[in-house]
C-alpha cells in the first residue's frame, strides 16, 4: 500500500519536470537552424555580436533576413554559406578579421540591401566585388587601415548605392570613373585618407567639392599637405593642363616655319608676277603708242575719207594696182 503513492510521485515529479524543461528552453522547432552563441528572433534576425567568434556562424536559418556577425573575430566569409541566404537584407560584418572579399562572396544576395565591411583588414577591393548586390543602398567600407586600393568597376553594376563611406583607410586615390555613373548615388565618405594630390587624383579633387566636409585633405605632395582636396582641385587642373612639352614646342616650332616659309615665297612669287605683269603692261602701252602713230600716219595718207571708207578704197584700190 505505502508503495502506491511513491511510483504515482515519481510520474508527476518527471512529468513537472518535462514541463518546466519545455517552458524553459525554446521548441525543437525554433532551435533549429540557429547557430551556437546567436540569437534567432522570429527566424528573420540573427544576433551573433561581440561572441568571440573565429568562424562564419553554422546553421543559419535560411529565411534570415538581418543577419549581424560584428565585434568576432571572423576570417573569412564562405560563400558557400552566405548564398543560401538569398533573403538577406541587411549584413552587419564590422569589427572582424576580414581580410579578402571575392567576387564570388555575395554572389547571390540580390536582396541585400545595407552591407558593413568597417573595422576589418582588407587590403584592397576588387573588381565587381560587390557586382551581384543589385539592391544595395548603403555600404560602409571605413577603417581598414591596410585598405590601399579600390578597382574603379568595383562598385559599377550597384546602380541602387545611395551611400558609399570609405572614409579612415589607407588610399591614395580613388577613380571615379564609375562612381560618377552611379544614378543614385548620393553621398560619398573620403574622410581620413592619405590622399595624393596630383594629376592622378584631380578628377576625384574636382569631382569632391559638393562633398566634402573638411577631413578629406592631401597628405602628398609635401607642399600641398593639409590642404581640403576641394581646395587644390582647380589648381591641379591648372598645372596638369598648362605645362607644354617638348613635343607641343617643337610642333608649333615646325608650325611657325612652315607660315614663315609660306609667306615668303607667296611674297616672292607676288613679287615676280608683279614685275612680270609691269613689263608685260609696258610692252602692250607701247605697243599700243606704235599702233596710235602707225594708224595717224594712214589717216594722213587717206585724205579726209572715213574709216571705213578708207577701207574700202584700199580693197578698191587693189585691183587698180594688179591692172
Ligand atoms: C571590436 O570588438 C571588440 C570585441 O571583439 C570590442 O572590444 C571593440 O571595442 C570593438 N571595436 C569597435 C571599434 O567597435
Ligand atoms: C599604407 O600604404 C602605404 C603605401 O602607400 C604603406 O607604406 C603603408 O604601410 C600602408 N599602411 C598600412 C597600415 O598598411
Ligand atoms: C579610370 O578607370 C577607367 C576604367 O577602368 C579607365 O579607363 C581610366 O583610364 C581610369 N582613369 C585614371 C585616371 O586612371
Amino acid at each position: 500500500m505505502r508503495l502506491l503513492p511513491e511510483p504515482s510521485a515519481q510520474s508527476l515529479r518527471l512529468l513537472f519536470l518535462f514541463i518546466f524543461v519545455m517552458g524553459v528552453t525554446p521548441s525543437p522547432a525554433l532551435t533549429a537552424g540557429c547557430p551556437d552563441r546567436c540569437v534567432c528572433d522570429d527566424q528573420l534576425v540573427v544576433q551573433c555580436a561581440g561572441q568571440e567568434l573565429t568562424q562564419f556562424p553554422n546553421d543559419l536559418p535560411l529565411a534570415t533576413r538581418q543577419l549581424i556577425i560584428s565585434n568576432n573575430r571572423i576570417v573569412d566569409l564562405p560563400a558557400l554559406q552566405l548564398n543560401y541566404l538569398s533573403d538577406l537584407v541587411y549584413l552587419d560584418c564590422s569589427n572582424n578579421s576580414l581580410t579578402e572579399i571575392s567576387e564570388s562572396t555575395f554572389g547571390n544576395l540580390r536582396k541585400l540591401a545595407y552591407l558593413d565591411l568597417s573595422f576589418n583588414t582588407l587590403l584592397q577591393i576588387e573588381d565587381r566585388t560587390f557586382g551581384p548586390l543589385a539592391s544595395l543602398v548603403m555600404l560602409r567600407l571605413t577603417d581598414n587601415p591596410s585598405l590601399g586600393e579600390i578597382h574603379p568597376d568595383a562598385f559599377s553594376e550597384n546602380m541602387a548605392l545611395q551611400v558609399l563611406d570609405v572614409s579612415r583607410n589607407n588610399l591614395t586615390a580613388l577613380n571615379i570613373s564609375s562612381l560618377i555613373a552611379l544614378p543614385a548615388l548620393r553621398s560619398l565618405g573620403l574622410s581620413g585618407n592619405p590622399w595624393s594630390c596630383d594629376c592622378d587624383t584631380e578628377d576625384l579633387c574636382l569631382w569632391v567639392q559638393i562633398e566634402d566636409e573638411g577631413q578629406t585633405v592631401c597628405h602628398n605632395p609635401p607642399e600641398l599637405a593639409g590642404q581640403r582636396l576641394a581646395e587644390v582641385g582647380m589648381q591641379l587642373r591648372a598645372d596638369c593642363h598648362q605645362g607644354l612639352g617638348y613635343w607641343d614646342y617643337l610642333f608649333f616650332i615646325a608650325i611657325g616655319f612652315v607660315i614663315f616659309s609660306a609667306g615668303t615665297v607667296s611674297a616672292w612669287v607676288m613679287g615676280v608676277l608683279m614685275v612680270l605683269y609691269e613689263r608685260y603692261s609696258k610692252r602692250k602701252s607701247e605697243e599700243l603708242d606704235s599702233d596710235d602713230e602707225d594708224d595717224r600716219g594712214g589717216m594722213g595718207g587717206g585724205g579726209c575719207g572715213g574709216g571705213g571708207g578708207n577701207q574700202g578704197n584700199g580693197d578698191l584700190s587693189k585691183p587698180d594696182m594688179q591692172v
